[in-house]
């Protein structure tokens, strides 16, 4: 591939010239998207993991949830946000949703070149960490019906049972900002104890929502089951792709992160800043 690398010479306080290849594909932004403002979870792996790297998040909040939609509704939001964030020279896209990769990653791959990471439920893993050959997937009804999740049992859950739950309303709540309303808790504890029920000692958590409900639903289960969660997994993905194209940014660059939301009900800014734990400013989409 070819690319223009620039030699960037300036000269110092003290008099020593200093080169600096700064090459500016590679400093195009990483962007980040998402139902809503679930995937923030996976972001922060991402910024952990690349803190060099320029990153945008679109949280399409106004649709969310997508759980309930139809695949060619979610497809066609995907190719609006997919747009939206091309526009803006990205030089790589995550969809931070599991229902959406399930729903849209495919046609997506087909309509862009750009490299294009999704998520999906750490069923291998989680096998993986069970002792009682049971585990429990809490997601949402459009990840659990698709045919991608049924591959991945096939794939991965021959041996062990997998006990799933749709977890219809735990989105809305991470979208409010409310993670440890008392409703919340309710609803979680409602949700998870089938899964205890049928004995699932390690738990998928199917959604990007879910990790910022991760001590309620601890708290829920019990310290005894383990919650298996893909953030880390995709943010270690996503340096693999960049590193085999060429595309990490250079160590030395001063990494940006930018918020775009089209949320009306709730406070954009206030819900991202508390999920993001730092004060952001969140333009609208
Ligand atoms: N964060 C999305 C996911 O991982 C939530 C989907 C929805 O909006 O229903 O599936």
């Amino acid at each position: 591939m070819h690319q223009t690398v620039y030699n960037i010479v300036s000269v110092t306080d003290a008099g020593l010239v200093m080169s600096t290849y700064i090459n500016p594909t590679n400093a195009r932004p990483i962007a980040v998207f998402d139902s809503g403002v679930g995937g923030i979870s996976v972001l922060k792996h991402i910024h952990r993991l690349l803190p060099n790297e320029h990153l945008l998040y679109v949280a399409d909040s106004i649709h969310a949830p997508y759980g309930n939609k139809s695949a060619t509704e979610i497809q066609a939001r995907c190719f609006a946000i997919a747009e939206f964030l091309i526009a803006k020279d990205a030089k790589a896209l995550v969809v931070a949703c599991n229902t959406a990769t399930a729903a849209a990653i495919d046609q997506m791959r087909t309509k862009y070149r750009l490299p294009i990471i999704g998520m999906e439920p750490a069923i291998k893993p989680a096998a993986a960490a069970s002792r009682s050959g049971i585990i429990g997937v809490l997601a949402t009804t459009g990840t659990l019906q698709s045919a991608q999740f049924a591959a991945l049992l096939e794939s991965y859950g021959r041996n062990v049972k997998v006990v799933t739950q749709a977890c219809v309303g735990l989105v809305e709540c991470v979208e409010r900002g409310e993670l440890s309303h008392d409703s919340t808790r309710a609803l979680v504890k409602h949700y998870c104890q089938p899964l205890l029920d049928e004995g699932a000692d390690s738990i998928v958590l199917g959604c990007t929502h879910y990790p910022f409900l991760k001590p309620l639903i601890q708290e829920a289960v019990g310290d005894g089951v383990v919650l298996i969660d893909t953030g880390a997994a995709v943010a270690n993905q996503l340096k693999s792709r960049l590193f085999e194209q060429g595309l990490l940014a250079a160590s030395n660059q001063m990494a940006s992160v930018n918020f775009w939301s089209n949320s009306v009900s709730a406070n954009p800014e206030k819900v991202i800043t508390q999920l993001w734990d730092e004060s952001v400013k969140v333009a609208n989409f």
